[in-house]
């Protein structure tokens, strides 16, 4: 793998690789282009033809050949691997007796998976009350339920290991496909089964419903992160909506699975969903790679806004334009519509608005214009949200400006040169965080202490820098620092350790946090309440 990926690094120029997506133009020893992430007037983008490395000081990003397709394409290292392999015409299996492993190791993961998927349908046949539930009571039809592949967990608690193992699959085998719980029993029991898969249709995990109601477990059970399943990259219903996306050019991203479900089955086929409203920067690059026209059909309650908040600033990175679905006609979401009157979920699907347009309008009512407080707040959402849009398009920009400022009956001109101030910080209620909601890996302010500490101008006493790619490092200290004086390098130094501890605390917490979603969904009472012991001393240390 090294050799191979040495072997790549040597038969391609970086400058080659990155001038395929981006404007390079020679500046000194480096190249320098427009970031393809941020939104940079002056070039951000460096490339170091000397070193094979570059770096993007609009988002902070960096690295070589490999992270560049990996953050390009938003592909895994493998991925990124292949393509490049194929480019610099190096074969890939020559260099690969561990991969061979790995790759048969992968293959019996799906296998047990496909066979696993196997099974639950299998079940579904031989229980009336499921079929049932899943026929009269959701109101599936038998090809909705084969496209979809749905089955049944039996409750025995050991039905489907011992099936598994019958037919040769190991314990370990079936714990790395997410099948198992922490005893080596069946994580699912007497639940509905919904296969993901991934976008070729392979199983690749599932989630699974209770059918009898029961306040002591969570409502669904999704297989934990493995291998094979990622939960912020995963799309359900991707490998069924594919081709309905890329004909009619565009995707409905719906709240639930089964909300994905139903709206196949009444024919709105381009209806995708990612695990509950956690749009991630991956599942965006995804839909961008297949259309630019994104329809959510999310909640106006609080989540469904901060979740459309999130997708509002990320999809004007990647032009995609983004628009609102919500007319449900007081349905709670597309299921029960569906359940009303499909017709009802097409049209909706058909009358979308700008999400922007919707957003703004959700401020409006959240906030009581007639109080100054709530004009200002008002004032300072909207100035926030506005300033995401790309500031080469001048046009949409006035087009908001204007709705925002004849809203609060200010001229343009005041609203414009209105500064804002930084967003109130987020009080923490109920940790409720996901995990693949958490901050980018590494922080600016991480690799620019790293890079003043790299330097050896700066005494770092009690602080451990992170470890970065050193020739990175010296990149920016280059371009950053190494016009400052020894005075302004070490305020610089002091002003980024207290931002860094501060990041690192805090990082630290939401870790805790997603530990503790975790152990709700598993309803790990005793682990609850000793992370959250764990969290309320920190809250108080701070
Ligand atoms: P909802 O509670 O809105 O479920 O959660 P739903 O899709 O309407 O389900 P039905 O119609 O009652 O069967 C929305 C999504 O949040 C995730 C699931 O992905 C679900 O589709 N979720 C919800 C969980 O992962 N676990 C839960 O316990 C509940
Ligand atoms: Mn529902």
């Amino acid at each position: 793998m090294e050799d191979a990926k040495e072997e790549i690094r040597a038969r391609l120029a970086i400058e080659d690789v990155i001038g395929q997506y981006i404007e390079l133009k020679r500046a000194g020893r480096s190249l320098k282009g427009h970031s393809p992430w941020g939104t940079d007037r002056t070039p951000s983008f460096m490339v170091s033809p000397d070193k094979g490395i570059w770096h993007d000081f609009s988002s902070n990003k960096g690295g070589d050949i490999f992270t560049f397709i990996m953050e390009m394409e938003g592909c895994t290292f493998r991925e990124a691997m292949e393509k490049l392999a194929q480019q610099a015409g190096v074969e890939l299996r020559r260099y690969s007796k561990d991969d061979k492993q790995q790759a048969q190791r992968r293959q019996r993961l799906y296998d047990v998976l496909e066979l696993a998927t196997k099974y639950f349908q299998f079940c579904l046949t031989k229980n009336k009350a499921v079929m049932q539930y899943v026929f009269y009571q959701r109101n599936l039809n038998k090809k909705t339920v084969e496209n979809f592949r749905i089955g049944y967990a039996p409750k025995s608690g050991r039905a489907l290991v011992d099936f598994l193992k019958k037919r040769g699959y190991t314990a370990q085998e079936m714990e790395d496909a997410g099948l198992t719980n922490r005893f080596g029993g069946d994580l699912f029991k007497g639940r509905m089964t919904v296969p993901l898969m991934d976008v070729t249709g392979k199983v690749i995990g599932f989630t699974a419903r209770i059918i009898e109601k029961d306040d002591n477990a969570p409502k669904y059970l999704n297989t934990p992160e493995t291998i094979l399943y990622n939960k912020g990259r995963h799309i359900f219903g991707l490998s069924q909506a594919r081709d309905a996306i890329r004909r009619s050019d565009f995707v409905v991203v719906v709240e639930g699975n089964m909300d994905v479900i139903s709206s196949h089955q009444a024919g709105v086929c381009q209806a995708v969903a990612t695990a509950g409203t956690a749009m991630t920067e991956n599942h965006l690059k995804s839909f961008a790679r297949m259309t630019k026209d994104i329809r959510l059909a999310y909640d106006g309650d609080e989540a469904g806004i901060r979740a459309a908040e999130r997708a509002i600033s990320m999809a004007s990175k990647f032009g995609i334009y983004l628009s609102v679905i919500d007319d449900y006609h007081g349905c709670k979401d597309a299921d029960e519509l569906i359940q009303k009157d499909p017709k009802l979920w097409q049209e909706a699907t058909e009358n979308y608005r700008p999400a922007l347009e919707w957003l703004l309008e959700k401020y409006e009512v959240k906030y009581n214009l007639k109080t100054e407080r709530g004009f200002q707040e008002y004032c300072n959402e909207a100035k926030r949200l506005i300033d995401e849009i790309d500031p080469a398009d001048t046009v949409l920009r006035e087009r908001y400006e204007r709705i925002v400022s004849e809203r609060l009956g200010i001229s343009l001109e005041a609203f414009r040169a209105k500064k804002i101030a930084a967003p109130e910080p987020k009080r923490l209620k109920k940790p409720n965080l996901d995990a693949s909601k958490a901050a980018p890996a590494v922080s600016r302010a991480e690799k620019n202490l790293a890079a003043l500490a790299a330097s050896g101008k700066i005494k770092t006493d009690d602080f451990e820098p992170m470890e970065f790619n050193k020739d990175e490092l010296a990149l920016i200290f280059e371009e950053r620092y190494a016009q400052l004086s020894q005075a302004d390098l070490e305020r610089e130094a002091q002003e980024l350790l207290v931002k860094v501890k501060r990041e690192r605390r805090d990082l630290e917490r939401r870790e805790l946090e997603a530990k503790i979603s975790e152990a709700e969904a598993a309803n790990d009472e005793e682990k609850i309440q000793e992370l959250m012991a764990q969290l309320s001393k920190m809250l108080r240390e701070k």
